[in-house]
């Protein structure tokens, strides 16, 4: 399997970097939802800890995609053509907007994350390193608030995705073509 994308696959880089951030934009949006349903105390600590963990290694991860994509820029769309509609055409602007989108997300939504746990007065906690004492004094309205913001940022960082990844199915299983094929490492040959 090469390490650069062609001009009709992603590369090793570009598909570890899409799967990786994927398990942990997942395991980080479970560990999220599921903060109440730990017994307080130490599991949920240790259960917030790993949420931050994941949500820091989203952004770090994010920043190295978007930096690999200017040497190594993505192949471009899959030419199907399905009845009157394209790929050039409006389908695939959608598809790059999608893409934005959720660029966008992936660093936003960890952000505010991040801003949560400052306006709690807390420091955060970087890989088990070292940690970034918090700027600000506590406020639990202004907590409360950029909480609620995290949590509509990370719904819909995850509704956004789902769109993406049904979309990438109806590729595969409607329209037959290797969208989601040529992001799955060993499924095909470069062709
Ligand atoms: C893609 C990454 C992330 C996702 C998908 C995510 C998702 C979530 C979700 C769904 C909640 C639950 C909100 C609720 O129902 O009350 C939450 C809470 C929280 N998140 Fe994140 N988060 C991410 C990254 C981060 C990062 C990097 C931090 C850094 C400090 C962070 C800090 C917090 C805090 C402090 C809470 C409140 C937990 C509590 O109630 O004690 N998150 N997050
Ligand atoms: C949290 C979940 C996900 C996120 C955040 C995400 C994010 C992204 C992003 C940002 C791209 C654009 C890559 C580029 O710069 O070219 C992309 C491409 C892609 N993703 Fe995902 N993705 C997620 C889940 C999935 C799932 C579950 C699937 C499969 C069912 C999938 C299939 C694909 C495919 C096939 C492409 C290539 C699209 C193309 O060739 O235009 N993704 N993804």
């Amino acid at each position: 399997m090469q390490i650069f994308n062609s001009p009709t696959r992603y590369g090793a880089v570009a598909q570890s970097l899409h799967w990786l951030v994927v398990v942990l934009v997942i395991l980080a949006w479970v560990l999220g939802v599921s903060d109440d349903l730990l017994p307080k105390g130490p599991a949920q600590a240790a259960g917030l800890y790993t949420h931050i963990t994941a949500g820091l290694l989203v952004i770090v991860l994010t920043f190295a995609r978007l930096l690999w994509r200017t040497v190594d820029p993505s192949p471009p769309a899959e030419s199907t053509e399905f009845g009157d509609w394209s790929f050039a055409g409006w389908m695939g602007l959608g598809a790059k907007l999608a893409h934005v989108g959720l660029y966008v997300l992936l660093v936003a939504a960890p952000l505010v994350g991040i801003a949560v746990q400052f306006a709690r007065g807390r420091g955060l906690p970087v890989f088990g390193l070292f940690e970034i004492a918090s700027p600000w004094s506590a406020d639990r309205a202004f907590a409360r608030d950029l909480k609620g913001i995290h949590e509509l940022l990370s719904h819909g960082l995850l509704a956004l995705a789902a769109l993406h990844a049904a979309a990438a199915l109806v590729h595969h299983w409607v329209f037959g073509d290797r969208t989601l094929t040529r992001m799955l490492p060993g499924s095909d040959t470069d062709r």
